[in-house]
C-alpha cells in the first residue's frame, strides 16, 4: 500500500518533471505549501500572512500556493510528498514526525510537561528547539519554525470525569507513541486515524473519543457528535513549518532570508490567531449545547495527573531521557 502510493507520487513527480517546461527567467519560483487544517482555521490564517509577507519580502520572485484542508494529501502521505519534492512546505502537527523516524517531535506530546505557552515558547524558541528541528536534515527536510495550536480536551458520548472512565473506549489519535501509550495508559483503545477521517470515525462510531484543542474540535464540528468533554488540557498541539531540503538548498541565499523573515513574523500573528481561535471555539460551541463540557476540580486534575505520571517516565526513553532532563531544567530555571 505504503509502496504503491511511493510508486504513484514518485510518477506523478517524474512526469511532471519530464513535462513541465523550466521555469523561464523572471518566472516566480513556485512553493506549494500543503497543510490539513481548515479554510478559516489559524493555521491558514498563519498561511496566508506568511504567503503575503514572503511575496512582499521577496518582490514576487517567489509566488506561495495554499492547499489547505487535506485537499492534496492526509497526514501521513503529505511528509511523504514533501519528501518526494511533490510539494515544497507543510505544517504538520508535532505529533506526526515518529513514522519518519524522529522521535524527539513527540516530546511535546509527553501529558502535563508544558502547563502554557509561555513554556512552550522557552523551549519552540530557544536552542532546544533549534536542535529538534535540526534532527530533520537527514530526513531531507528544513525545519523553519513552530506555530502553536494549543492544549488539549478529551471527548467522547459518555461523561469523563475521571481517567476510568475511558476504560474500553475506541479514541482517535495521531500517530505519535507518546499519545498511544498516553491513551493505553487511561484503559482506551487507541486508533491512528487522518484528521481529516476523525469526524466520520467518530460520527459512525467507528471511535467513541478523541482528543483536540478546541478550535480543531469546532472546525471539524466534532462537537455535533460527540456530546462529552473534559477540560484536561493535558497535553499540546503544535505544528513546525518545513520545506524539501534540495529545494531549500537550491534557492538563492536573498530568497531564503527573505522567506525566513516572512516565518518570523507570520509566527506571532498565527500564535495569536490560535490563542483567540481556542476561545471563540468555546464560546461558540458552549452555546450550541450539543456537547457537555466538563472543567475538572483540582482534585480531578490530580487524578489524571497521576494516571498519566507514568507515560513521562516510559516514554523518556522513547523521545530522549537526556531531552526530557534539558526541557525541565530549562522550565525550572528563571524566566528569560
Ligand atoms: C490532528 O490530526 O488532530 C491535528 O494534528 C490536525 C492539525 O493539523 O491541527
Amino acid at each position: 500500500m505504503r509502496r504503491a502510493f511511493l510508486l504513484l507520487i514518485a510518477t506523478v513527480v517524474w512526469a511532471g518533471s519530464a513535462i513541465a517546461e523550466p521555469p523561464a527567467a523572471g518566472d516566480p519560483i513556485v512553493i506549494k505549501f500543503s497543510h490539513v487544517a481548515a479554510p478559516q482555521a489559524h493555521k491558514s490564517k498563519g498561511a496566508e500572512r506568511f504567503k503575503a509577507l514572503a511575496e512582499q519580502y521577496t518582490g514576487g520572485r517567489v509566488r506561495i500556493e495554499l492547499y489547505p484542508n487535506s485537499q492534496l494529501y492526509k497526514d501521513k502521505e503529505e511528509l511523504e510528498a514533501l519528501q518526494l519534492g511533490a510539494v515544497e512546505m507543510l505544517a504538520p502537527s508535532l505529533s506526526k514526525f515518529g513514522p519518519l523516524g524522529i522521535k524527539a517531535f513527540e516530546v511535546f506530546d509527553i501529558p502535563f510537561l508544558f502547563r502554557d505557552t509561555t513554556e512552550l515558547a522557552r523551549i519552540t524558541e530557544g536552542p532546544i528547539g533549534k536542535d529538534i528541528l535540526g534532527q530533520l536534515e537527514a530526513k531531507g527536510i528544513v525545519g523553519l519554525g513552530y506555530w502553536n495550536n494549543g492544549f488539549k480536551i478529551l471527548s467522547a458520548n459518555t461523561p469523563l470525569k475521571q481517567p476510568d472512565d475511558l476504560l474500553g473506549l475506541k479514541v482517535r489519535i495521531q500517530s505519535s507513541r507518546v499519545i498511544e501509550d498516553q491513551m493505553t495508559a487511561l484503559g482506551a483503545l487507541p486508533q491512528v486515524l487522518a484528521f481529516s477521517e476523525a469526524y466520520q470515525a467518530l460520527s459512525s462510531g467507528v471511535v467513541d473519543g478523541t482528543e483536540n484543542p478546541p478550535a480543531n474540535f469546532y472546525n471539524q464540528k466534532m462537537f455535533e457528535v460527540q456530546r462529552y468533554a473534559t477540560m484536561t488540557n493535558h497535553g499540546f498541539l503544535g505544528y513546525a513549518l518545513i520545506v524539501n531540503r534540495d529545494f531549500w538548498n537550491g534557492l538563492p541565499a536573498d530568497i531564503r532570508a527573505a522567506i525566513e523573515r516572512a516565518v518570523r513574523e507570520a509566527t506571532p500573528y498565527a500564535n495569536a490567531e490560535a490563542a483567540k481561535e481556542n476561545d471563540e471555539a468555546m464560546a461558540e460551541m458552549l452555546k450550541t449545547g450539543k456537547t457537555a463540557f466538563h472543567t475538572p476540580s483540582p482534585d480531578e486534575l490530580a487524578t489524571w495527573k497521576a494516571a498519566l505520571m507514568p507515560v513521562r517516565a516510559r516514554m523518556a526513553e522513547r523521545v530522549g531521557a537526556d531531552l526530557v532532563r534539558r526541557i525541565e531544567a530549562e522550565l525550572a530555571g528563571p524566566a528569560p
